[in-house]
């Protein structure tokens, strides 16, 4: 039986191909709904966005909403840095033809989790959790409600990437990650501890091209260009593909492996605002509350995108 799942992103690239690798995989996933929030670019290019990835996927059934344009309680911070101006930078689409639901994205996620039986709907938040914070907020009852939260954000060993102690997704919204992280729900954590060791090297950008097809040519054409900046950051051989470990771990969990301990969220400090304090020690004493990814089989999980993006 397939996971309902909801998808909630600020596409961006890494967000692109999460999307195409759930709605490459409906044996493993049904993507009841895909969400879209400001994070790497305004909410207006993330909505055009999430409709071009699923005419990309040939899915245009697939309902796109648009959410929350900025965070909870601060002005939005943007990474066209790192993913140009139009969020989906590396390749020319066309304008989405394939219309915008007229409901709010908090409403349907709301709505959508009290009409699913509970426990049978999984959040999977790639961007700021601004939706999720509000939908929790306007609709406290639909937490108990929620099957799993599995999102891409946060990161502990490797510290942050926007500033030196946070994490984009959760620096850029650190009062909706709060609400989150102490809701009660279940939450697993793809952070950069697992992106990291994800690296859309040469060889791997070679293999999506190598597949001859439209998908391949634009998942090449998106990481070849996302790449540019981690690689002249880091120096690394390739940028982390961040949040495509989300719907991996949905459909192979055995890729990863993870530990059950706190974590909290830094929303006072300007220093380190957005910081995950992930207890991964045990040394805090406080109660575990997120299943937190601490490494990847790498070599696995690109065989596993390759293959389903063939599928497209
Ligand atoms: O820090 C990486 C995260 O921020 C990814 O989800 C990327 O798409 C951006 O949203
Ligand atoms: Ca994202």
């Amino acid at each position: 039986m397939p996971r309902k799942i909801i998808i909630d992103t600020d596409p961006g690239q890494d967000d692109a191909v999460a999307i195409l690798l759930a709605l490459a995989s409906p044996e493993d996933v049904d993507v009841l709904g895909i969400t879209a929030v400001a994070g790497n670019v305004p909410l207006h290019h993330t909505s055009r966005n999430a409709r071009i990835v699923c005419e990309v996927a040939g899915k245009v059934d697939v309902p796109v909403f648009a959410g929350c344009d900025a965070p909870l309680a601060r002005k939005l911070v943007t990474a066209e840095h790192v993913h140009g101006k139009t969020g989906l930078d590396g390749i020319d689409l066309p304008d989405p033809k394939m219309p915008m639901q007229d409901q709010h994205g908090v409403d349907f996620i709301i709505e959508t989790l009290r009409k699913q039986p509970p426990g049978t709907v999984t959040l999977c938040p790639l961007g700021p959790l601004t939706n999720i914070a509000t939908a929790f907020r306007k609709a406290p009852e639909i937490v108990a409600r929620v099957q799993e939260i599995v999102l891409m954000g946060g990161a502990y060993f490797e510290v942050g990437n926007i500033t030196p102690t946070a994490e984009f997704n959760i620096y850029v919204d650190p009062e909706a990650a709060d609400i989150v992280f102490k809701s009660g729900a279940p939450i697993t954590v793809m952070s950069l501890d697992v992106t990291h060791k994800a690296l859309v090297t040469h060889p791997r950008v070679e293999a999506f091209a190598a597949l001859g097809t439209h998908v391949g040519k634009v998942v090449a054409g998106w990481t070849h260009f996302f790449e540019r900046f981690d690689v002249a950051k880091y120096g690394s051989q390739g940028a982390p593909l961040h949040d495509p470990t989300v719907i991996a771990y949905l459909i192979q969990p055995e890729l990863f492996a993870s530990r059950y301990i706190n974590v909290e969220i830094e929303t006072q400090s300007d220093l380190t605002l957005g910081m995950t304090v992930a207890d991964w020690w045990g040394v805090s004493g406080r109660a575990p509350n997120a299943t937190w990814a601490g490494s990847i089989a790498a070599d696995g999980f690109f065989d596993l995108l390759t293959e389903r993006l063939a599928r497209l």
